[in-house]
């Protein structure tokens, strides 16, 4: 059994990439994994200021929820990020989470197996590779962990247009996988 954080960073109800999310929990559920979804909707979350304490803090001197967010993922066997991609990139929400949690880098961290689930309008199978790639810098600053495995469900742009797609059962499967 392992411990699994899912980190959904879209801010809309009827999100697409969150539909993915709950799928891929539904399936690691199954698998018997603790699953903790973590939803970026109702969080206080503020810009990095860049300001380092978090070096020989271990913590953010901002008092908002990024904290107690980091602190699951620190403690985390496996992280899921789910995204829209916006601008051929990762949602500005989650890199601000990124960064925000830079007090990680000088910690211990449990995390090996990254995964990342993301939706876009457009369909090219290419759409979501800056995001990918952007996400790979971040698992680099922490080399015992990898890229265990992306998602993209291309295609989906209103609310809830998921609904129905195959890509769905496609992040059961990949939960289940954990
Ligand atoms: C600010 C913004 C930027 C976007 N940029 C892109 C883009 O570069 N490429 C694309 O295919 N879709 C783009 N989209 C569409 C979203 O990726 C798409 O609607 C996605 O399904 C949203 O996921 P969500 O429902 O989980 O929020 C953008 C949407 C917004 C709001």
């Amino acid at each position: 059994m392992k411990k699994v954080i899912v980190i959904s960073t879209s801010l809309r109800a009827g999100s697409n990439s969150d539909m993915l999310a709950d799928k891929f929990i539904e399936g690691a559920l199954k698998s018997g994994n603790d699953v903790e979804k973590i939803s970026l909707i109702d969080k206080d979350i503020r810009f990095c200021r860049g300001c380092l304490a978090c070096q020989k803090l271990g913590k953010c001197v901002i008092n908002d929820d990024v904290n107690d967010i980091m602190q699951k993922v620190l403690n985390a066997d496996v992280i899921v990020w789910a995204t829209p991609i916006y601008y051929y990139e990762m949602s500005g929400q989650m890199k601000v989470l990124i960064d925000r949690m830079n007090a990680m880098y000088a910690l211990d961290y449990k995390f090996r197996d990254v995964y990342m689930l993301c939706t876009a309008a457009e369909i090219e199978p290419e759409t979501p590779e800056r995001a990918i790639n952007g996400l790979g810098g971040w698992i680099e600053c922490y080399p015992e962990s990898r890229l265990a495995g992306t998602l993209f469900c291309g295609g989906v742009d209103a609310p809830r247009t998921i609904e129905g797609n195959d890509k769905l059962q496609e992040a059961y499967e990949l939960g289940m996988s954990v």
